[in-house]
């Protein structure tokens, strides 16, 4: 599957469960969660679904190996990330290391997302 496909998909389904999310918090009226469901839907949902244009605006990338890498290692942090986030609010202090960890590996696949960017828009901007 292209990065481009993968990354709309697993953005839809990250949306589908921040949203219900937000609507639990919303009816139960505690917002403990807050942080994890702000984290979920803006890395889970609009920073995925943005990766996925970039990928389809170029097509050689999108069908490369690393591209989807880029995708697995992003989606893989923001889960870690967010369940460690979402324990450390309610009160589960062992999160920490889920969230650290999930930190650091959203940090790498940005960075390598700004290296895919770096060399693709050079190649556009050559031609
Ligand atoms: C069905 C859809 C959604 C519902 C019912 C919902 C519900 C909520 C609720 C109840 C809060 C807690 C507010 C507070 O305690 O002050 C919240 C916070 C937040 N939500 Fe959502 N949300 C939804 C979708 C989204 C989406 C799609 C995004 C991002 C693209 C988003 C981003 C945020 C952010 C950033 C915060 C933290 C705001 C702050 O710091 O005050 N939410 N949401």
């Amino acid at each position: 599957m292209k990065a481009s496909s993968l990354s709309f998909l697993i953005a839809i389904a990250m949306a589908i469960v921040g949203m219900a999310w937000g609507i639990d918090m919303a009816i139960s009226q505690d917002h403990s969660a807050m942080p994890a469901h702000a984290h979920l839907n803006l890395l889970g949902w609009v920073s995925l679904f943005l990766f996925g244009i970039f990928y389809r605006l170029h097509p050689a990338l999108d069908v490369a190996r690393i591209a989807r890498l880029q995708v697995f290692i992003w989606v893989a942090g923001v889960a870690i990330l967010t369940v460690g986030v979402a324990m450390i609010h309610s009160g589960r202090p062992s999160g920490e290391p889920f969230a650290g960890v999930g930190s650091i590996i959203v940090l790498a696949a940005m960075l390598l997302f700004g290296w895919l960017v770096l060399r693709y828009e050079r190649v556009a901007n050559a031609a």
